[in-house]
C-alpha cells in the first residue's frame, strides 16, 4: 500500500554540488520538517548532512539525514540531481546517455514503491531527463516536472533589470523550450511590471534595442558554459530555482513558472517535454497556461521540441 505523505518532508537523490547546495537552500527555508539525503557515494550523502545540519540553530529546527529509497516514501517532494555534469565545452545534451543510464537505476527503484509524491528532476538534459522520468515510472505527468527554463528565467530577469537599471521582480519576461541551446527568448510577451519593453527601453534611454537584446538573450544562453569554465559547475543558481519550485508546491502557491512538463497536443507539439508556463501548486502542474508566440518564436519553439524530439528517438527506454 502507497505511504501517506507527509507535506514537510523532502528527499534529494544526489548529492554533488547541485544537489548539496539544493539542501542548504532548502534548509535555510523552513519549508520542510525532514529532509533526506540518497547517493551512490554514502560517504558523501552523510557528510553533506551533517555539515549542513550545523546551520540549523541559525534556521529552522529540522531532521537532516543520509538515508536510501525507503526513506522517499513519504516525501512530498523528490528533487532528483544525479548525474553527471558538464566539463568545459560540453553541451547539456552531451550528457544524455550517461545520465539516462544513471536514471534508470534510480527512478524503477522509486516507481517500484507505488511513490505519490512529486519527482523534480534537475540532472541535465533537464527536458530529456523529465521525459525519461515520466516514461520509467509510469507516474501522472502533473506529479514528474523538471526545473527546465526557470533557471535561464532568473538569469533573463537580472541580466534586463540590471540593463533597465529595475528589481529584477519587476521584469515579466521568461525563457522557454529547451533548458539549454536551443532555448528561446519569448520578447514578444516581456513587459516591465505591465509596460511594454520598447517603452521602458526608451524611459531609461537604451536606443540600441535589438543589438541589446540579442546579446542578453545569448549572454543567458551562454551563462552556465562561462560559469563551468570559471568554477567547473553551477550550483547557486539552480538551488534557489529548487527552492522556489519546493515553495510553490509545499505552499500551494500557484506561481505560473516555466517548467518542463509533458506537451501533447499544445503548441501543436507531441510527446515531448519542454519548458512552457505551468500554474505549480501542490499538485504539481495544475494547468499549463496557454501563450501566444510570434510567428518567430513559434518557429523557434518547434526547432527546440524537433531537436529533442530527435534526441529521445535515439533513447531505448
Ligand atoms: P556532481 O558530479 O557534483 O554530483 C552528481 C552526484 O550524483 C554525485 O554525488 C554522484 O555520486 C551522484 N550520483 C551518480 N549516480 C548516482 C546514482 N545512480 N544514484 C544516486 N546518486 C548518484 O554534479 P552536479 O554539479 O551536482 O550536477 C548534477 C546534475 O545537475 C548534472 O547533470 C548537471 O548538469 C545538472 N544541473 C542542472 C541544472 C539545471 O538548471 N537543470 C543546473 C546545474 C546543474
Ligand atoms: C545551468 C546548468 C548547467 O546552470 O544546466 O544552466
Amino acid at each position: 500500500m502507497a505511504a501517506i505523505i507527509n507535506p514537510r518532508k523532502v528527499a534529494i537523490v544526489g548529492c554533488g554540488f547541485v544537489g548539496s547546495a539544493s539542501a542548504f537552500a532548502l534548509m535555510q527555508s523552513g519549508l520542510f520538517a525532514e529532509m533526506v539525503l540518497i547517493d551512490v557515494d554514502r560517504d558523501r550523502a552523510e557528510g553533506e548532512a551533517l555539515d549542513i545540519a550545523h546551520g540549523m540553530p541559525f534556521a529552522s529546527p529540522m531532521n537532516i539525514y543520509a538515508g536510501d529509497y525507503t526513506d522517499i516514501d513519504d516525501a512530498a517532494i523528490t528533487v532528483i540531481t544525479a548525474g553527471a555534469n558538464q566539463a568545459p565545452g560540453e553541451t547539456r545534451l552531451d550528457l544524455v546517455n550517461k545520465n539516462v543510464a544513471i536514471f534508470k537505476s534510480i527512478i524503477p527503484q522509486i516507481a517500484e514503491r507505488d511513490y505519490q509524491g512529486i519527482l523534480l528532476v534537475v540532472s541535465n538534459p533537464v527536458d530529456i531527463l523529465t521525459y525519461v522520468t515520466l516514461k520509467l515510472s509510469g507516474m501522472p505527468a502533473n506529479r514528474v516536472l523538471g526545473s527546465g527554463t526557470t533557471l535561464d528565467t532568473a538569469r533573463f530577469k537580472c541580466a534586463l533589470g540590471e540593463h533597465l537599471g529595475v528589481d529584477p521582480r519587476n521584469v515579466h519576461a521568461r525563457i522557454i523550450g529547451e533548458h539549454g541551446d536551443s532555448e528561446i527568448a519569448a520578447w514578444s510577451l516581456a513587459n516591465i511590471s505591465g509596460i511594454p519593453l520598447d517603452t521602458f527601453c526608451e524611459l531609461r534611454g537604451r536606443t540600441n534595442r535589438q543589438e541589446d537584446m540579442d546579446r542578453i538573450a545569448e549572454d543567458v544562453k551562454n551563462a552556465a558554459y562561462e560559469i563551468i569554465k570559471k568554477k567547473r559547475a553551477t550550483y547557486y543558481g539552480i538551488a534557489m530555482t529548487v527552492k522556489r519550485i519546493c515553495e510553490a508546491i509545499t505552499r500551494d502557491e500557484k506561481p505560473i513558472l516555466p517548467v518542463s512538463n509533458y506537451l501533447d497536443g499544445d503548441y501543436g507539439l507531441h510527446d515531448i517535454v519542454l519548458s512552457m508556463p505551468a500554474v505549480v501548486g501542490k499538485d504539481g502542474i495544475e494547468y499549463k497556461v496557454p501563450i501566444t508566440l510570434n510567428e518567430k518564436e513559434t518557429a523557434q519553439l518547434k526547432e527546440s521540441a524537433a531537436t529533442l524530439r530527435a534526441v529521445i528517438d535515439k533513447l531505448d527506454l
